[in-house]
């Protein structure tokens, strides 16, 4: 008995010349959108571009786009999609294309450089004391694989190609900020050169996160408390700059 097939619609080319090639590919047990791009490789085109590293989720490279919603092609699960017809798959469009499904998302790298980095107080070097409740917080920061997908789904970055450090930024600048033994003050930095008041809380972010990172509500908002809290209220930031409290 033959497999059923699944037809997929990939766009594939470079910069500037970009085609839908549709192919159709067997239905397998448990399969994933990344599965039927490795039998497009091996049976149609070989020379198909899709980037991926551990097909397990962890790894954050196979970020693109199916049927227009970013995703990881290894945790897209193809019989979620059957209902759709047609699966259609694409590279990730805020960033600029390399090939087919390969984005350049080295500007992220560029964005990772810049933020000031974790500063702890060079008269206390440990050991320290951290109580669970700091470490369970940070602990959901430090998830993120940088797949980049909420870099991706931001209007402010796609659409509007604004300047933004972007959500993936946001959760990094929260795990320094938030950490109990961090001593830079970055509210400056974020409004100034993160652009973080430019956020307006769509939360498309915190829906296309595979790590399930909450980052509007436990990132983005209480950053921006914070910038609103030094910006424009000298009390409240002396306070915090006397007691220590983050
Ligand atoms: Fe990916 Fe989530 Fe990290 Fe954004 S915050 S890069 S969506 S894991
Ligand atoms: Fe963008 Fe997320 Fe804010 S999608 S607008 S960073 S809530
Ligand atoms: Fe590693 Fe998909 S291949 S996250």
């Amino acid at each position: 008995m033959s497999l059923p097939e699944v037809p997929f619609r990939v766009l594939r080319g470079q910069p500037g010349n970009q085609a839908y090639y549709t192919y159709r590919v067997p239905l397998t047990e448990g399969m994933v959108v990344l599965d039927a791009m490795h039998y497009i490789q091996a049976h149609y085109a070989g020379d198909l571009a899709v980037r991926w590293n551990c097909k397990a989720g962890k790894c954050g490279s196979c970020s693109a786009e199916v049927n227009g919603r970013p995703a990881l092609l290894c945790s897209a699960r193809v019989d979620a999609l059957l209902e759709y017809g047609e699966i259609d798959v694409s590279p990730m469009k805020a960033f600029p294309l390399i090939k087919d499904l390969v984005a350049d998302v080295s500007q992220n790298y560029e964005t990772a450089k810049q933020i000031p980095a974790f500063t702890p107080d060079e008269n206390d070097p440990g050991p320290w004391t951290i109580y669970p409740e700091d470490v369970e917080r940070l602990h959901e920061f430090h998830k993120c694989i940088e797949c980049f997908l909420c870099q991706d789904v931001c209007h402010i970055i796609r659409e509007h190609k604004a300047p933004f450090a972007g959500p993936r930024f946001m959760v990094k600048l929260a795990s320094l900020q938030m950490h109990p033994k961090d001593t830079l003050d970055r509210t400056k930095w974020m409004r100034e050169q993160a652009h973080i008041g430019r956020c307006n809380i769509t939360k498309c972010c915190t829906e296309v996160c595979p790590e399930d990172i909450h980052i509007t509500d436990n990132a983005i908002i209480p950053l921006k408390e914070r910038v609103a809290d030094t910006s424009y209220d000298p009390v409240m930031w002396l306070v915090k700059k006397v007691t220590g409290r983050k």
